[in-house]
């Protein structure tokens, strides 16, 4: 079982906190609140204390507290540190190293790893001195999750919203050592098409065109998306690759083979990740024989394939939706053409070419879009890669 302190200060987004809480002990963890003076005036330390299971702590000097878990041993006690709501000032006081209050003073004692969720303001969160705060705690290790875009409480709309609970276990999920919470089922009722690997064209019995894709990526998806709890259907191109248990597998070997089967399915689906290198044509006429070694010059004639990605999108009832977009140049403008032309919910992309990981390699970094925002993740495993995809999506859908 793994110990989160949770942080929580004054902000309106404390409410959600209490969710957060239940979340996180539904998922094995042992959860310890800390809450600042003016966390107190939005909720009740009694709320906390009933949902975690343990007494909260307010005060830095307290005699009492202080002999039953002074800050140091609980900074100690703690495998991780979340703050959330994380306000504008206690990211100040953090990123200066400040320690003025029992939440301030546990962050300098922490030595485990650190997340802050904030919420404030829109105007308060574009700050430069918020942003450069920001900057100065992603410098010293501190990972940022969120804000989200979207209407505040205030009446105003932009970033600053906090992230949703769920996100936020997504999150910790995702980047965090992979027993940090032992199930998360944050995707739990979701049903998951996923279309890899790449498609064969055939010319004759013999030959065909093909796309250079192992199917690494996609498979890696359908297994974070069943430890997650979702549904999975993986529709595949000819690969080397075992599926996961537990996923439903269609085998496919054309581009129009693959279209089938998704229309076939995505009706009854909550998200589709194309993550299939679909070849863009396939040739007129398949010869029914091999084709003989005897002209000096063969002609080919190609046709262009359906775009399944794009027809997926185009239904007004359709999942949200994820393409994938692999450039060798132009890595943006390409990326976010093809979220708009195609109308997805979200593009992610990456390098490929010479020393770019990506096609048949055992790593990827990507760089995910949306319609207002952008997120990098760096080269790492395919694995944990699509951990961390499938942790940005769910966060994604609650987003929109
Ligand atoms: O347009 P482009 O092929 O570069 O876009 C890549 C994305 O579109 C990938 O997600 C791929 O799976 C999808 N795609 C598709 N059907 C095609 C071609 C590409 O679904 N015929």
């Amino acid at each position: 079982m793994k110990r989160i302190l949770l942080g929580v200060t004054g902000g309106i987004a404390a409410y959600k906190s209490a969710e957060l809480v239940r979340l996180l002990r539904k998922q094995g963890a042992e959860v310890q609140v800390v809450m600042t003076k003016s966390a107190m005036q939005f909720i009740s330390p009694l709320t906390f204390q009933a949902l975690s299971g343990n007494p909260v702590h307010t005060e830095l000097l307290d005699a009492d507290v202080e002999n039953a878990m002074g800050h140091i041993s609980l900074a100690r006690w703690a495998d991780l540190l979340l703050i959330a709501p994380a306000t504008a000032n206690i990211l100040a006081k953090l990123a200066h190293g400040l320690a003025d209050d029992l939440l301030s003073t546990l962050y300098l004692a922490a030595t485990c790893p650190v997340y802050v969720a904030p919420a404030m303001n829109q105007a308060m969160w574009n700050k430069m001195v918020t942003q450069e705060n920001i900057q100065t705690l992603h410098r010293h290790g501190v990972k940022v999750i969120g804000p989200e875009q979207g209407d505040q409480a205030c009446g105003e709309t932009g970033y600053g919203r906090m992230s949703e609970p769920m996100a936020i276990c997504a999150q910790l999920l995702a980047n965090d050592k992979p027993d940090l919470l032992t199930i998360s089922q944050y995707l739990k009722g979701h049903k998951i098409l996923i279309s890899a690997g790449p498609t064969c064209e055939p010319l004759d019995p013999v030959r065909y065109l093909t796309n250079r894709s192992s199917g690494k990526m996609g498979y890696a998806l359908a297994t974070a998306a069943l430890k997650a709890g979702a549904e999975v259907t993986l529709i595949s191109g000819p690969v080397a690759l075992t599926a996961p248990a537990g996923v439903e597998l269609i085998k496919v070997t054309t581009a129009e083979e693959m279209y089938q089967a998704v229309m076939s399915k995505v009706a009854t689906q909550t998200i589709y990740i194309g993550a299939a290198a679909v070849a863009d044509y396939s040739p007129v006429l398949s010869q029914p024989e091999k084709i003989k070694k005897q002209a000096d010059q063969l002609t080919i004639v190609l046709q262009k394939n359906k775009d399944i990605l794009a027809a997926v999108a185009a239904d007004t009832s359709r999942p949200f939706t994820v393409g994938f977009a692999a450039e060798t140049h132009d890595l943006e403008t390409y990326a976010r053409d093809k979220l708009t032309r195609k109308n997805l919910d979200m593009i992610a992309a990456n390098w490929v070419g010479q020393e770019q990981g990506g096609f048949d390699s055992e790593e990827n970094a990507l760089q995910v879009f949306w319609a207002n925002g952008d997120k990098s993740f760096p080269m790492t495993d395919k694995t944990q890669l699509a951990k961390q995809l499938m942790a940005l999506i769910a966060e994604r859908i609650q987003a929109v």
